[in-house]
């Protein structure tokens, strides 16, 4: 638990962006989740950095989150500090280019859907692929979020990360190495004291487009998504990430058998069985039995491993 003076100091730096025992089912897409010993919204960077800093200083985990929307927190909660980057890294802006591409970068608490309607709206290709994908720029760009149409790896120019020191680092493309819903860079060049630099911006390599023809391409992302994918329940989009080779996580649980399975509140959506859907009172252990059945029952009928997609955080 954070001492008397921690929650002074926070109390006194972040006012009301700083909430206490805050219940994370609140601010994760899956709607699950214990609650966090502190939640900050710091407004801007120089309290951002101040945050880590001290943080950093005190020995108090410091958990950076994107939407949520690939994060299922258990119901022990977290033992530490979330911070969301909404109020203080949200902006998008041209930043370069020459005649064959345009550079966008985004700040980390951008929404994705705010930076793909930006590329729409310039007329600018690259992005598409990304639509309907919730979330955050930060956490895209950390999962290398991407479709069938393409992901994060196709498009970034560079990034930008915070390191524990207060100072930042720009990581050129060269340096970033995509895996499917992953990103490493050689740690040489922010390791400190192991501590997981967090990134503040991504640059984009765009390219002027028709666009018309975007817009009527996104339109048909946009139906093909809607039409394969369940909306209204709470989700964390596709569960578990795609086998290197064969069938799609999609196809081997729904061969399973096991749409429209459920343990507790937690449901295998009938649409497709690569999403777990919240019926309105799952906890956390709900959501992790029902991927831990999935798992078993995928490898017992397929000897095939499905490694989760999301992010499991807390106690
Ligand atoms: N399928 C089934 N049963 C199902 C679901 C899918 O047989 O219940 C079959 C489909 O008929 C199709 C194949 O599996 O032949 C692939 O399905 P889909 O096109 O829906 O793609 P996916 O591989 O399941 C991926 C991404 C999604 C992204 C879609 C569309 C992963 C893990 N998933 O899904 O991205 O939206 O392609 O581009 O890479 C997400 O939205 O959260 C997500 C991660």
């Amino acid at each position: 638990m954070l001492n008397h003076d921690s929650k002074k100091w926070l109390t006194k730096i972040f006012g009301k962006n700083v909430k206490f025992n805050e219940p994370m089912f609140r601010h994760t897409s899956l709607r699950v989740g214990g609650s966090a010993w502190a939640f900050v919204t710091p407004e801007s960077f120089e309290k951002l950095s101040e945050l880590i800093r001290w943080s950093k200083k005190k020995g108090i985990y410091c958990m950076v989150i994107g939407g949520g929307t690939n994060l299922l927190v258990k119901d022990g909660g977290i033992n530490g500090i979330v911070v969301v980057l909404k109020k203080c890294l949200d902006c998008i802006a041209r930043t370069g280019g020459g005649k064959d591409s345009v550079i966008v970068t985004a700040m980390a608490g951008t929404k994705l859907h705010a930076l793909c309607s930006f590329a729409l709206n310039n007329g600018l290709k690259g992005m598409n692929f990304a639509l309907g994908i919730p979330g955050t720029v930060g956490g895209a760009i950390i999962m290398n979020a991407g479709t069938a149409y393409g992901s994060m790896a196709g498009v970034i120019d560079s990034i930008k990360v915070l390191l524990p020191t207060g100072k930042t680092r720009v990581i050129l493309k060269q340096n970033l190495y995509f895996d499917y819903r992953k990103l490493s860079w050689d740690r040489k060049i922010t390791d400190i004291d192991n501590w997981q630099p967090i990134i503040l911006s991504g640059s984009f390599s765009l390219r002027p487009s028709d666009p018309q023809r975007l817009k009527k391409q996104a339109v048909e992302i946009l139906k093909a998504r809607k039409k394969r994918q369940p909306s209204g329940l709470p989700s964390a989009g596709c569960f578990f990430k795609n086998p290197v080779s064969g069938k799609t996580a999609g196809e081997l649980i729904d061969l399973a058998g096991l749409k429209g399975k459920s343990i507790g509140g937690a449901k295998i959506s009938s649409k497709h069985a690569n999403f777990i859907l919240n019926k309105g009172n799952a906890s956390a252990a709900d959501m992790l039995a029902l991927m831990k059945l999935v798992q078993e029952e995928v490898l017992k009928i397929f000897n095939i491993e499905l490694e989760s997609e999301i992010t499991i955080a807390g106690e």
